[in-house]
């Protein structure tokens, strides 16, 4: 059988302009270049800005994987993949102040949308060739969620229809600063549905270290406490919380992709819906209101897709059953989690998944070249 066309959904870049936007700041997010000219740091968690921790040892190496695009396209030809759908990684804009949220938000995007432009038709200079045949990129949009009005944040999604590589938007979970159950993200929501980009929903705050056993217990453990299980809840939580703020109700058609298959909401899901059904009302400005009227099951099956980006058969079995295989997504994360020896060898982050995606599927090759990339390419309309 022919190898699968596979393409990468969860795949992030800090575009130039915003490393070197990074670099001007002192404050969590920043990026600080050590004295002796080793890899530049990047501090994007709080937990990482550590004062304990000296300046040039704090948050993570930040190299070239992270802004350089031909970087990016050895790795992809490294594991076989033949498209990207590339997106700013966290913490995206969201810590920008509300007078120069647009400004980044289109400068970001349209840089985006021209990297994609110029791989594309270095590749294929009279787009004769088809999609399954050629190496390309397309990208998920950047939202200024700290512009003043959300009518900023709504012109921003209607101009991103019209750039022609940008397949979506990626955003976080704190949404205008107070979650995604806030009724003022309302006009974000219908100019989603109305434009039916997809939205890929990834975590970026985590947990509070106390959820964990305080600050000495997250930092003895490095990142394997806020990456393995911050992140997940914090993604569960999130949409969780949109489901009991009705925002699948109101906007029914409106589609979302969870990162990391979708926390651990598939495994989850039937305990939410008993809690629901047990819950007798929820309150709202001082009154009752009803609870969600479709169930988590339903929302699962019509709103969301999940990506395959879970590390193990388990997790993809919960994503299948909760979800089904045709809306399921392989990706990479990125550059993130490179392999800590032999930088030639494949990344173990990308072959675990590969080899995940393999053993649950192993019966049915249809299905494993539709989460490899059929699936991508339907729910994204790549062309
Ligand atoms: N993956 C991400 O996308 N972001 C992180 O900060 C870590 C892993
Ligand atoms: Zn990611």
């Amino acid at each position: 059988m022919a190898r699968p066309f596979v393409v990468d959904i969860h795949t992030h870049v800090y575009p130039p302009s915003y490393m070197a936007m990074l670099r001007d700041r002192k404050t969590v997010p920043y990026i600080h270049d050590p004295s002796d000219k080793g890899t530049p740091r990047l501090i994007i968690l709080s937990s990482d800005d550590d004062p304990a921790i000296p300046i040039d040892q704090r948050g993570r190496p930040v190299d070239s994987s992270y802004s350089d695009i031909n970087v990016k396209l050895d790795f992809m030809k490294k594991h076989d993949i033949d498209c990207s759908v590339i997106s700013l990684a966290n913490p995206w804009l969201d810590f920008l102040s509300p007078d120069e949220a647009q400004t980044w938000a289109r400068l970001i995007n349209d840089d985006l949308n021209a990297t994609c432009a110029n791989v594309n038709s270095a590749a294929d200079p009279d787009n004769t060739i088809p999609l399954q045949q050629k190496r390309s990129l397309f990208a998920f949009g950047a939202l200024p969620l700290s512009a003043p009005t959300p009518d900023i944040i709504v012109e921003e999604i209607h101009r991103l229809s019209s750039l022609p590589h940008i397949r979506g938007v990626i955003m976080g979970t704190s949404g205008l600063g107070s979650g995604l159950d806030d009724g003022n993200l309302d006009p974000v929501w219908a100019a989603l549905e109305e434009s039916q980009q997809v939205l890929f929903l990834h975590p970026h705050y985590g947990l509070p270290d106390e959820a964990f056993g305080g600050p000495e217990i997250t930092a003895r453990y490095g990142h394997v406490l806020p990456l393995a299980l911050g992140f997940p809840l914090e993604t569960t939580i999130s949409v969780t919380r949109m489901l009991l703020s009705r925002v699948f109700d109101r906007f029914p058609r409106l589609r979302i992709l969870l990162a990391h298959s979708g926390g651990t909401l598939p495994f989850l899901a039937g305990r939410i819906e008993s809690c629901i059904a047990h819950e007798r009302k929820f309150k709202e400005n001082g009154g009752d209101v009803p609870g969600p009227q479709r169930s988590v099951w339903d929302v699962l099956k019509t709103n969301i897709y999940l990506d395959a980006v879970v590390y193990g058969k388990a997790g993809l079995q919960a994503a299948i059953a909760a979800g089904s295989t045709d809306r399921l997504l392989f990706g990479t994360d990125h550059p993130f989690f490179p392999p800590l020896g032999d930088e030639n060898e494949k990344w173990l982050s990308v072959t675990i998944n590969y080899a995940a995606i393999d053993d649950t599927l192993k019966e049915d090759p249809a299905s494993v070249a539709a989460v490899l990339g059929g699936n991508a390419v339907r729910i994204l309309d790549l062309k």
